[in-house]
């Protein structure tokens, strides 16, 4: 039995305590969050589960063995820290930390002392993705052209963190997870108009190979659109999110140049085949994750979502802060 305690019990928390507590083999032993009002919250839906306000009352508590940190992304560093420190496994929400040093040191010290960092990329866990990885792996696409995503929508503002920094996590911990090459430089631009948080902001990511990859972020968009494009050599790939049946299409569609010897001669053809959406599955994501975190616990076993995948996500997160002080200066890797 893995015993969890979990950190954070605002918006995202209660998604996190559901999924462990319905975890074969894991048990929620306790749950912690400085707002008493939270821990009302908690109680109201499970009384057995122990209270508490203060972390270390998780973090060094002799009856936990993995401690799922739930809070803002400012204090990421310093709870998964702590937990790391007292032996515990952790389970960290997206981005692992506000830096990419902070994240290197959660990544050694998890390392050092063989415990599992997981970082909660919950779209990788989707029917969706996990889909469209084996086609892309399958080669079904044949060879990646570009990725697109349109990820916008009114709202919910975060205090300590720009549009960037809350929505792109989801779509770079995609593409992390999906390309076969990682990005080689990142241009990004955006605009605050209500703090001095960006809240529109235009992601480019270069790739070798022409690959590249373009996200936009927005929480000022009075619609909702979770919108992703795959165009690759073979065929092209339409991902709606937002849809309930035949979230993902694909386009048997292409084009071809022949007589490219000479500018003038240059024949273009349009390929117009089928469409087709597969099934997929329908399972929870986080519960598929948690269920993922726990084998990785009992089998010690390094997830792919672990301490280095996160970093590399908050090493481009930080790729794009640097681009925006510059208006969009190319930032490499
Ligand atoms: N994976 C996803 O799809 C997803 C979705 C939403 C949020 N998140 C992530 O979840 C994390 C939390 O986001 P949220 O929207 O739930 O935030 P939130 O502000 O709604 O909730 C955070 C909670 O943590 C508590 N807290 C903060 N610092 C604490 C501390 N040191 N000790 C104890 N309690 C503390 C607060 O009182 C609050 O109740 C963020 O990292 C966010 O990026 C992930």
């Amino acid at each position: 039995m893995i015993r969890m305690g979990v950190i954070g019990y605002g918006y995202w928390g209660p998604n996190i305590v559901r999924n462990f507590h319905n975890t074969e083999g894991v048990k929620v032993v306790a749950v912690c969050d400085g707002n008493p009002a939270s821990l009302k919250r908690v109680a109201k839906i499970y009384p057995t589960i122990r209270l508490c306000s203060d972390s270390r009352e998780i973090t060094t508590a002799t009856d936990i063995d993995a401690v799922a940190v739930v809070t803002p992304v400012s204090t990421h560093f310093e709870l998964a820290w702590q937990a790391l420190s007292n032996g515990k496994h952790v389970f960290v929400e997206k981005p692992l930390t506000a830096t990419a040093a902070e994240a290197e040191k959660l990544v050694s010290l998890a390392q050092k002392n063989r415990l599992i960092l997981m970082v909660d990329h919950t779209f990788v866990f989707t029917g969706a993705v996990r889909k469209i990885k084996q086609l892309v792996d399958e080669d079904v696409l044949g060879a990646l052209y570009y990725y697109d995503s349109t990820r916008v929508n009114l709202g919910l503002f975060q205090h300590d963190i720009n549009v960037i920094w809350d929505l792109a996590p989801h779509d770079l911990s995609i593409m992390d997870h999906l390309l076969p090459i990682k990005p080689e430089a990142i241009v990004a631009t955006g605009a605050s108009h209500l703090n001095d948080m960006e809240d529109v902001a235009y992601i480019t990511a270069y790739f070798a190979d022409n690959l590249i990859a373009h996200l936009n972020v927005n929480w000022l968009s009075p619609v909702k659109v979770r919108t992703t494009l795959l165009g690759g050599e073979k065929r092209m790939l339409v991902w709606n999110d937002l849809e309930s049946d035949e979230k993902i299409k694909i386009y048997d569609k292409g084009v071809e140049i022949k007589n490219a010897e000479n500018v003038y001669d240059l024949l273009v053809s349009y390929r117009s085949g089928d469409m087709w959406s597969p099934r997929l599955e329908q399972k929870e994501a986080l519960g598929r994750e948690c269920r993922y975190f726990a084998d990785c616990v009992e089998d010690n076993q390094t997830p792919f979502n672990d301490g280095e995948a996160g970093y590399r996500i908050v090493k481009m997160l930080e790729a794009t802060s640097v681009s925006l002080k510059n208006r969009g200066k190319l930032v490499y890797l």
